[in-house]
């Protein structure tokens, strides 16, 4: 029995611990906020938090999130008011929105390390997180905005 908590949330699993978290997020619990777009760890729409940390949640199996936090796009503020949520909606970020739920996480793991990134520190930690609509200008700016907003 794997134990963990989801958006501060205990839950017990025992099905098969070599199980993708992303597949549990999903179809075991119902948080489709986190998306499936590559399934190996190249695009980023899976990305959600472990103990605060991005995570790819498509190549994680169940195993290795025993006893940990594990927080997702759902799970990051109870109103869907974040800095960075609200920064995104200043900016008007998303196009489709489907690589947005995985931004919006990487960019929140980003400013916890870094709270004033440079162009070339977002460039950085945002260059595993893929968007085939190509919002990366906006994604910089919102982070900028969301930077000033922590101070
Ligand atoms: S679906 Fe996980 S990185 Fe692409
Ligand atoms: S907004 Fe469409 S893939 Fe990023």
């Amino acid at each position: 029995m794997i134990q963990l908590k989801v958006n501060g949330v205990d839950r017990s699993f025992d099905g098969a611990p070599e199980m993708p978290l992303l597949w549990y997020l999903r179809d075991v619990l119902g948080l489709t906020g986190t998306k499936f777009g590559c399934g190996v760890s190249l695009c980023g729409a899976c990305t959600v938090h472990r103990n605060g940390e991005a995570l790819r949640a498509c190549i994680t199996p169940m195993s290795s999130v025993a006893g940990t936090d594990i927080t997702t796009i759902e799970g990051i503020t109870a109103n869907g008011f974040h800095p960075v949520q609200r920064a995104w909606i200043e900016h008007n970020v998303p196009q489709c929105g489907y690589c947005q739920s995985g931004q919006i996480m990487q960019a929140i793991a980003l400013l916890r390390t870094t709270p004033k990134p440079t162009d070339e520190q977002i460039d950085e930690g945002m260059a595993g997180n893929i968007c085939r609509c190509g919002t990366y200008q906006r994604i910089r700016a919102a982070i900028k905005t969301a930077a000033e907003e922590h101070a």
